[in-house]
């Protein structure tokens, strides 16, 4: 496995939530490959085909965990037992259009999961960096063609995009509360920032209402993949690209700790933000077959249909940058899905990982 981190992760105890998640489990990959001890603590994987199943990484970290976030006692205790240095945030109810159906639940794991999660982080000594994954729908959209920046002011439509944007609020108000950098040292040791990526996409992901699943799924049954909003724009970014944003900013964090505790974008380049129309064509594209059929829905709820990151902060500061424009990520997403039937889930996922560093 190539190392762009320097040996920075070998033997380092890191906790990650939602690890039988789809960007979960690729995270969970990664770091075990680089020598981290993993301790993952989420819920039940949704299906016998994600990523986290086949792969088989449950079986292979240092502990695979099942417990609920919303259950703060049981977070603290489960930091206290494996002291975990570095925690990645990602459990979440993240889906916009069950949300809807679900706000109430979804408010539940996204901001009360957050809180408990950072509550276990204030009452284990061992953590040092604490990286919570928000979303770009954090911030309050406008629909403009600029690209928000990390000043932006929070906010969210839907009850996901919402809770995120609360989760953000609950965060910058714990890193001010708690783990405020002027006091680092002599209150607490903690590094805390919350990371906002655009739409990612990866091997692995059977979401519902997700561009990518959603293409799968169709072009496995030879039926047409019915495009529910053709011309949303989103910022597409293939799921290794803010999973290395989140590495680097961790190591960063851990080097330096008053000076990266902040929020920080990790989307694509302006290029690659494109249609959903677009993106589900290159999937067609590099499968081989299929074709696309506009369901666009005038009573369909409400989802954002200009999306765009501004990623300069990142560049700038942590000299992180994507490494793969929209037409390179497809071909390896696509890959995934053309191989998980018939190979090793892991050692594909090791060599797509290796394929994307090459870039
Ligand atoms: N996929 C994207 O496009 C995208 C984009 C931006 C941000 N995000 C964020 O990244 C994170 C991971 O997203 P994903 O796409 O991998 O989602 P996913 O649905 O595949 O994984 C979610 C994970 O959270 C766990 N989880 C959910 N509720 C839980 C609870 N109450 N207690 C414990 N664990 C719980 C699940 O078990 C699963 O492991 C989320 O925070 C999401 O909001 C995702």
């Amino acid at each position: 496995m190539i190392d762009i981190f320097n040996n920075f992760y070998k033997g380092k105890r890191v906790l990650v939530t939602g690890h039988t998640g789809f960007k979960g489990s690729w995270l969970s990959i990664w770091l075990h490959e680089l020598g981290a001890e993993v301790v993952g603590v989420a819920l039940d994987p949704y299906s016998e085909r994600d990523n986290f199943v086949l792969s088989g990484i449950g079986g292979k970290i240092k502990a695979d965990i099942r417990a609920d976030i919303r259950d703060g006692k049981r977070m603290k205790e489960i930091f206290a037992e494996y002291q975990p240095e570095i925690v990645f945030h990602l459990a979440a109810q993240p889906l916009v259009r069950l949300s809807y159906d679900i706000p109430v639940e979804t408010y539940e794991a996204n901001v009360m999961g957050t809180i408990h999660v950072m509550e276990a982080i204030r009452a284990t000594k061992s953590v040092k960096v604490g990286v919570m994954i928000t979303t770009d729908k954090c911030y309050d959209n406008c629909e403009t063609l600029k690209g928000y920046v990390e000043t932006d002011p929070f906010g969210g439509y839907d009850p996901y995009s919402s809770s995120k944007g609360a989760c953000e609020v609950a965060i910058q108000s714990w890193r001010r509360s708690f783990f405020n950098p002027d006091d680092y040292g002599k209150k607490h040791t903690v590094s805390l920032a919350s990371v906002r990526a655009g739409n990612v996409i990866g091997g692995g992901d059977w979401a519902k209402d997700r561009i990518i699943p959603d293409c799968i799924r169709a072009l496995e049954d030879g039926r047409a993949i019915d495009i529910r909003s053709p011309k949303a724009v989103r910022p597409w970014e293939h799921v290794l690209e803010p999973l290395s944003g989140y590495m680097l900013l961790a190591q960063k964090m851990w080097n330096d700790p008053t000076c990266y505790c902040e929020g920080w974008n990790f989307g694509p380049e302006a290029e690659s933000v494109s249609t959903v129309w677009e993106v589900a064509t290159e999937v067609i594209k590099n499968y081989g077959s299929g074709e696309l059929k506009d369901s666009s829905d005038p009573n369909a709820v409400h989802e954002a249909n200009l999306l765009m990151l501004n990623i300069n902060k990142a560049k700038t500061r942590l000299g992180w940058k994507p490494r793969m424009n929209m037409q390179k990520c497809i071909e390896l997403v696509v890959d995934w899905y053309k191989r998980y039937q018939t190979e090793d889930v892991y050692a594909l996922c090791v060599e797509e990982i290796n394929k994307f560093l090459k870039n």
